[in-house]
């Protein structure tokens, strides 16, 4: 089984929490583009009516090309429940997010959501976090150095991300950089993720170490449910 295949039937299965007249976060990468894809498929089998909040520029457009109606990140306090993928689930459902660099507001949308819940291929499960990614962390392009210099101190071996087809690093939705951290371990993700975030100029990172309520995980004949 492919992992296409495998993202489609964690999608298949994460398909089965929206309903009528539901506002509902989507998250950013390959496995919520399959969700989209079956959501628009719902949406008009069952003649619901369904609201979008997007975590990305690339969610939003393929929301407004697929006629579902979006509200803004930026008016939302709380949301029933948010669908998003991950590059690494650890056993505890702790996950490293940001592969597609857009874990800002990805954080904003797991934090509004009363219900998270991560669709993944079985690839992404892993023991301990860091194993097959490393931290992602946005940062304030004025802060580059400053912050590259703590989080080496924090025991990280941080890279700025390189933009596909554009000279030079990649911006995110927000205007800023990314820097791809790797760490030796992560005993204690929550840790992590609060001292990366205490650093100046560090506006989010990718550990999401208690946010993810349900996850899917593709693979044989259907998705296994994982829930904390
Ligand atoms: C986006 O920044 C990420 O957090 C994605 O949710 C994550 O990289 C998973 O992407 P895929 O579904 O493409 O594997």
């Amino acid at each position: 089984m492919t992992s296409a295949e495998e993202k489609r039937l964690a999608a298949e299965a994460a398909i089965n929490h929206v309903s009528d007249g539901m506002c509902l976060g989507v998250g950013t990468g390959s496995t919520v583009e399959l969700f989209i894809e079956l959501l628009v498929e719902k949406v008009a089998a069952e003649n619901i009516s369904i609201t979008a909040v997007p975590s990305s520029y690339a969610t939003e457009l393929r929301l407004h090309d697929a006629g579902i109606a979006t509200l803004p990140l930026g008016r939302v306090t709380s949301l029933v429940c948010a669908v998003d993928g991950a590059d690494e689930v650890d056993t505890k459902l702790a996950l490293i997010k940001g592969g597609g660099a857009a874990l800002l507001r990805e954080k904003i949308l797991a934090a509004a959501a009363q219900q998270l819940i991560i669709i993944v291929d079985s690839a992404k499960l892993v023991d301990k976090l860091g194993t097959r990614m490393p931290v992602p962390v946005e940062i304030l392009p004025d802060a580059l150095a400053l912050t590259m210099d703590r989080i080496q101190k924090l025991g990280g071996s941080p890279r700025l991300r390189q933009a596909d087809r554009k000279a030079g690093p990649i911006i995110t939705d927000n205007g800023n950089f990314i820097l791809d951290v790797t760490f030796p371990q992560i005993p204690n993700p929550a840790r992590l993720e609060e001292r990366l975030n205490v650093i100046p100029g560090v506006l989010e990172n990718g550990l999401f170490p208690t946010y993810a309520d349900v996850v899917y995980v593709g693979k044989g004949k259907g998705a296994t449910l994982l829930q904390r």
